[in-house]
């Protein structure tokens, strides 16, 4: 029998980076497919480490098919986190990285290696998330046509990793009221429908406010990560309501204690934790290698469905 994977003399091929195609078409039986991950590589369906709980064992998260909120007040760690988050992303040849970043410094390494960067400008981000809504509409309707509900890991369509460092810089500081407006309803969007159509949101903010944080967006996060909060009312934004009652409050991290936080997965019980941390040489040391496991697909920064299509 011959394998499509293997080469003529039976050795195994290295296997395409997966590349975006508006109009690609999922398989009907994922599971049935032969597709490996390259050596040295990570894939974003696995599970992302983050850090090691109370008791020095490792804390992982699985964002396929999830979302993650990060909250807690300036300093205090979240911004770190989700360097974190984006490195295992860029070393997973299976994801694509948009980054919304209204400080440019925190994310902006890895511009490098992500198909869009969105810095302080609320046009382009206004920009970037209704293309990235559009690749959502498309990839449902192609789902829909497959007769499937959700795309998995054999599809070999890559997943879109979409983090928003601070959060309110575009829905509450920068832009007019309707730009904030328009920011505030395609994140809900994205955060509400995007999972299985593997577009995961990972935002931080720095103020857990009702505002900026309504309990209807705060309970679309699957994964909720409190940082240090100055009161139990913010620690519970982000967790849900009750958790400061019960003990399991953002407060009680001393201020000294950065990276530290309680991280809650549906359904369960929140984890004390602290996350590991990338200095801005580990950061720099994954890119170079990001860019190797990236180099045979890449698309230029403007690799999204709007461009794409136009191609065709
Ligand atoms: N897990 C960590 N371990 C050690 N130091 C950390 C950790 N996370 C953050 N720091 C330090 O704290 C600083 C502030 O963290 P940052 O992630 O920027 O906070 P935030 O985004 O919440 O404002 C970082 O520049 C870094 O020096
Ligand atoms: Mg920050």
């Amino acid at each position: 029998m011959s394998d499509p994977a293997r080469g003529d003399r039976g050795r195994r091929r290295r296997p395409h980076l997966p590349r975006f195609n508006p109009l690609h078409k999922l398989r009907a039986t994922p599971e049935s497919a032969d597709v490996s991950v390259p050596v040295g590589a990570l894939s974003i369906y696995d599970p992302i480490h983050l850090g090691v709980d109370e008791d020095g064992l490792p804390v992982a998260v699985t964002l396929i098919y999830r979302n993650l909120l990060a909250g807690g007040e300036p300093g205090s760690g979240k911004s770190s986190a989700l360097n974190i988050i984006v490195g295992h992303g860029a070393l997973s040849p299976d994801c694509r990285l948009w980054l919304f970043d209204g400080k440019r410094v925190e994310l902006g390494p890895w511009r490098e290696v992500a198909d869009v960067f969105v810095g302080s400008n609320p046009d382009h981000a206004i920009a970037k998330l209704r293309e990235l809504q559009t690749e959502m509409d498309i990839r449902y309707a192609m789902i829909e046509a497959a007769k499937r509900r959700k795309i998995a890991r054999h599809d070999g369509l890559d997943v879109i990793l979409c983090v928003i460092d601070e959060l309110a810089y575009f829905t509450v500081t920068t832009g007019t009221k309707d730009q904030q407006e328009e920011v505030r309803n395609l994140v809900r969007d994205l955060v509400a429908r995007g999972r299985a159509a593997g577009i995961i949101v990972v935002a931080a903010t720095q103020r857990p406010s009702a505002d900026i944080i309504p309990t209807s967006l705060r309970d679309l996060f699957g994964y909720r990560m409190a940082f240090r909060c100055t009161t139990d009312s913010s620690s519970d934004i982000i967790l849900s309501q009750g958790w400061a009652g019960q003990g399991y409050s953002a407060k009680t991290i001393r201020p000294e204690a950065i990276g530290q936080a309680w991280v809650l997965a549906e359904g369960g019980f929140p984890r004390r934790m602290r996350c590991a941390y990338l200095s801005d040489v580990h950061i720099q040391t994954l890119i170079s290698h990001a860019i190797r496991l990236r180099a045979p697909g890449r698309f230029g920064d403007d690799g999204g469905a709007a461009s794409a299509l136009a191609k065709l």
